[in-house]
Parts: C-alpha cells; sequence; structure tokens
C-alpha cells in the first residue's frame, strides 16, 4: 500500500471513529491515537524521508490537509458531545426548586437571661452603666466591707459556699458596690448583673441563681430618688399599674432598708397560693448606703449619699412567665426550653 493509499484509509477510519464516538473522553482518546505526538499520522509522516522530492511535497500537502480536516471534524464532534453531556447532567441532576429549603434552626435566650437583659436594659436607659465583678469572691468583699462582720447573723442569712482557697462563692451581686466604689469617686450609678451562689435548693431555690446589683451615689442622693427609680423599672417590667409597696426591713449595708412589694400578678391581690394568701410578692431588697460601707470605700459619708438595691432575676421571670418551680430554669429539658421561642 503506497501512502496515499494509507492516509486515505486512515482518514476513513478516523471519520468513523469520531462519528461513533459516544462521549468527550472516547473523542480525545480518537484524537490522541491518531493526531497525537506518537499518533498515527505521525508515525506515517515518519516515512516521508525516503520519498522522492516531488512525491514529499504531495503527500505532505495531503498530510497536512488531513490533519486540518480531522482537527476539524473532532472540534465540531466535541461541541456535540459537550451540549449532549450538559444535557444529560441537567436530566440527571433535577433540581427541584419548590422544594422547601434546608431549615436552620434558630436558638434563643434563655428565659433567664433575656429577664436579665431585659432588666439591665431598663436601667441603662436610666443612666446607670454596667459592671460585672467575679463569682469567686473574697469574703472582705462579699461580707465585711459591706458591713456584715464575722460571727455577725446576718452572715448566717446567706448560707455560703466557702472555697478552699478562702474565697467564698459570692451569696450576692452587692461586693460589685464595694469593688466599684474603691476604683471610682462619685458620682457613680451602675448595676451589676451576674450569678450568685448559696446552699440552698427547693421549688423556689437553686444553689446557683442571677442578681442585678444597682448603687447609685453622689450628693444629696435621697430615698425619694430611690423610690423614683424603682418604680420606673417596676413598671417597666409589670406594667403602669401594678401596685408597689415599700416596707421597713433590715440589710447590714443599707441604713434604712426596705423591701419592695407589687400586688400579686398571679391572684391580682385577692390573696392565692403564689402570694401566700398576702395578695404581695416580695420583689427586691433595697436601701440607703449604710455610712460604714462608705468609710470602708473611703468615701465620705458627711459628703456623699446614695441608694443601693438588689433583686433576683429568676423571681421576676417565674412571675413573668408564671413558672411556679424554679428547677424547670435550670434542668434543660429542650421542651420546656422552646416554649420560650421567640420572645427575645
Ligand atoms: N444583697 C441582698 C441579698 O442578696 C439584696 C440587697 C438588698 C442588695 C438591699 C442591696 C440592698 O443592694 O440595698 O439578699
Amino acid at each position: 500500500m503506497d501512502l496515499k493509499q494509507e492516509l486515505e484509509s486512515l482518514k476513513d477510519e478516523v471519520i468513523a471513529q469520531i462519528n461513533n464516538a459516544q462521549d468527550l473522553e472516547g473523542l480525545n482518546k480518537i484524537r490522541v491515537e491518531f493526531l497525537g505526538k506518537k499518533g498515527k499520522l505521525k508515525s506515517i509522516l515518519k516515512t516521508l524521508g525516503k520519498l522522492s522530492p516531488e512525491e514529499r511535497k504531495e503527500i505532505g500537502q495531503i498530510a497536512n490537509k488531513l490533519k486540518d480536516t480531522l482537527e476539524q471534524l473532532i472540534k465540531e464532534k466535541e461541541t456535540v458531545l459537550k451540549e449532549k453531556a450538559l444535557e444529560q447532567q441537567l436530566k440527571n441532576e433535577q433540581l427541584d426548586i419548590t422544594l422547601p429549603s434546608k431549615w436552620i434552626k434558630a436558638g434563643s435566650s434563655h428565659p433567664v437571661i433575656s429577664t436579665l437583659i431585659e432588666i439591665t436594659e431598663i436601667f441603662k436607659s436610666m443612666g446607670f452603666s454596667v459592671k460585672e465583678g467575679p463569682e469567686i469572691e473574697d469574703e472582705k468583699y462579699n461580707f465585711d466591707m459591706l458591713n456584715i462582720p464575722k460571727d455577725h447573723p446576718a452572715r448566717d442569712m446567706q448560707d455560703t459556699f466557702f472555697l478552699n482557697n478562702g474565697k467564698v462563692l459570692r451569696t450576692h451581686t452587692s461586693p460589685v458596690q464595694i469593688r466599684t466604689m474603691l476604683k471610682q469617686k462619685p458620682p457613680i450609678s451602675i448595676v451589676a448583673p451576674g450569678r450568685v451562689y448559696r446552699k440552698d435548693a427547693d421549688p423556689t431555690h437553686s444553689p446557683m441563681f442571677h442578681q442585678i446589683e444597682g448603687l447609685l451615689v453622689d450628693k444629696n442622693v435621697t430615698f425619694k430618688d430611690l423610690k423614683g427609680v424603682l418604680q420606673i423599672f417596676l413598671e417597666s417590667v409589670f406594667g403602669k399599674d401594678i401596685p408597689i409597696r415599700f416596707r421597713p426591713s433590715y440589710f447590714p449595708f443599707t441604713e434604712p432598708s426596705a423591701e419592695v412589694d407589687i400586688g400579686c400578678t398571679v391572684c391580682g391581690g385577692e390573696g392565692c397560693r403564689v402570694c401566700k394568701g398576702t395578695g404581695w410578692l416580695e420583689i427586691l431588697g433595697c436601701g440607703m448606703v449604710d455610712p460604714n460601707v462608705f468609710k470602708a470605700v473611703n468615701i465620705d459619708p458627711d459628703i456623699y449619699s446614695g441608694f443601693a438595691f438588689g433583686l433576683g432575676i429568676e423571681r421576676i421571670a417565674m412571675l413573668k412567665y408564671r413558672i411556679t418551680d424554679i428547677r424547670l430554669l435550670f434542668t434543660n429539658d429542650i421542651r420546656f426550653n422552646k416554649q420560650f421561642k421567640g420572645i427575645r
């Protein structure tokens, strides 16, 4: 067979194969087999050297033309196969855009935290700034400097967790008052939210719970200021019509001291189990900062006066959401927690 014939039959073979190619991969194989560096066309052309110059020219031209033709055919086939592949892909990957998208479950704040945030925001709106203190606290700040000396019966009011290193788990947020007054000169107006700990566990007491402390110190601060601030606060949480009363009480760090009650939100004041038949609910403790506390932090009680208050967040959350057992707030039962979704 001479070279011309060889090229001719190569052409027929390649065209047949291109026509039969089913996919891009197969087509590429054909390209490599015939037109590649070690392809059949190249090996035929290697024998050109043996021919006479005229023949070489003629065959060379035929071979080049053949190469162009085949490349063109492969290119065309490639376009067809690419389209086919895309079509197939679209068919296989049926995309149902009417399906609902994957649902990302959004979390939400725990009712205690959302109550704490709400309360903090109310005081912030009245100009109080927010301070935090450590939960592992020195006895000196938790007790002594708050006018609760050792062996004073007032220490028994709060069942304390004592730690081996001589520190305590703070029993209230009141030590943040001391820490703030040691660092800052009056005027001072802060609230201090956070966790506190007491050896106590029953339907209304948890060994860990949250409080928010308030402290305002300046010249000429009176009990009237305290009443005004607390009234605005309680009305913001429980509504404008909430009955409020101040009842004389005792705290070592305030003098005079008071406890504040609101009309029972469950029975409306008639008397029920929640308010133990009194029609009133104890909400917070407060008073005018005791001069002994001022002396402990080097603030002159003859120049400055101030008020302080402290309240339990869980108690407010329980009243707000009508929760009767505090333990529900801490057992992390997802069925319980889910009910507060969207509240904040
Ligand atoms: N620390 C008190 C407690 O945990 C609450 C309290 C009462 C805080 C009166 C105060 C206050 O700042 O003036 O029971």
